[in-house]
């Protein structure tokens, strides 16, 4: 039997998977559950389902941090779980890894190392810069266009990419994401509110009021434990203290998009001042994100349908037609990689 082909985007919140033979993407919560420290109970979206509303013994662990790979061997156990709930792996399977520019060649590396040694025994394992194939499934040919910036806010990081005609010109991945910004609400209504709620309360909190327009004087009862009588209560979070705890880490990443900009070079400039900002990742999903971005960056922005799958869709597209797009793919075995081995 001939082997198949998988396109993989290994995300802090979500993994993609693309299944060439099957032609569909599957995506699965990147957790896993563990009872009693020790055996694994459930992973994907099962597991994930569990986060604060399981029994003491069983705990959800999330082996990415900040978009790479915390807990190497969770990690590889999970994604050899998902695989294999769905078929036997294939001794001559390839796999198309998405992979952040912006970290260290060990890092890197570990993306690759993660598909290369599970039991999958892959027959070829290559590399794309994610920015790359999060462009081409936002529906760019970036082989031939001059020019495109791509913002990709995510669940534990933020990736701002330049690319053109086929290569990254700059790349930055900043350590703020969907959770960050989850922490820092919780931690706003803890110190304003002494009031204690969950990482998936915050989510709430934030899904619903966005980050632009809308009034501002609604709130959102949401249940908890207050923290001077030490029981489970609700309590009322208004708007703006949500807004308030959002504001700081939003700044940080328009500051990150303006200082980007003035850094490429004038000619890819250009390009990018005519067709703005290509807004990806799950949090291009939150209520007035987009109009944030134009109002503070002065550029269009745009984002599409299902915004956080855009790199899996990229890949996708690599995978259909590698005679064309296969440039953009490299293998970390390379010469260059010798000194890693
Ligand atoms: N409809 C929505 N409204 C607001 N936020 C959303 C929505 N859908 C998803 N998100 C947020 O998007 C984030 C996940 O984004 P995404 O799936 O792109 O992350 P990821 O690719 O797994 O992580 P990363 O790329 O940072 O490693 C989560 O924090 C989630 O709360
Ligand atoms: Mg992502």
């Amino acid at each position: 039997m001939l082997g198949n082909v998988f396109g993989l985007d290994l995300g802090t919140y979500e993994i993609r998977i693309f299944d060439k033979k099957k032609d569909r993407i599957w995506r699965e919560k990147d957790a896993i559950a563990m009872k009693n420290r020790r055996y694994v109970y459930a992973v994907g979206n099962e597991a994930y389902g569990m986060f604060e509303k399981a029994p003491d013994d069983i705990r959800v662990i999330f082996p990415m941090k900040n978009g790479v790979i915390a807990h190497f061997d969770d990690m590889q156990y999970l994604l050899g779980a998902l695989l294999e709930s769905e078929r036997r792996f294939g001794r001559g399977d390839e796999y198309l890894v998405a992979v952040p520019t912006d970290v260290t060649e060990v890092e890197k590396k570990a993306f690759y190392d993660l598909v290369c040694h599970s039991e999958a025994r892959a027959k070829s394992v290559r590399i794309v810069e994610r920015g790359l194939a999060d462009a081409l499934g936002f529906g760019i040919d970036v082989i031939t266009e001059k020019g495109i910036f791509v913002a990709n806010f995510g669940g534990g990081t933020t990736e701002l990419s330049v690319l053109s005609e086929g290569g990254m010109v700059l790349n930055r991945l900043l350590k703020i994401g969907g959770e960050d910004f989850d922490s820092a609400i919780a931690a706003l209504v803890r110190r304003n509110q002494d009031f204690l709620i969950g990482r998936l309360t915050a989510e709430r909190l934030r899904r619903e009021f966005g980050v632009f327009d809308q009034s501002t004087d609604s709130a959102i009862t949401v249940s908890g434990r207050d923290l001077i009588t030490g029981v489970p209560a609700q309590m009322k979070v208004s708007i703006s203290l949500v807004r308030a705890a959002m504001k700081e880490l939003l700044e940080e990443c328009v500051r990150a998009i303006r200082a980007m900009i003035d850094r490429t070079p004038p000619n890819v400039r250009s390009g990018i001042r005519e067709k703005g900002i290509c807004l990806t990742g799950g949090m291009a999903n939150l209520r007035g994100l987009s109009t944030y971005l134009r109002e503070s960056t002065g550029l269009p922005v745009m984002t599409m349908e299902e915004p956080e799958l855009c790199a899996v869709r990229g890949l996708r597209q690599i995978l259909l037609d590698r005679a064309y797009y296969d440039r953009l793919t490299y293998s970390m075995m390379d010469e260059d990689y010798r000194w890693l081995r």
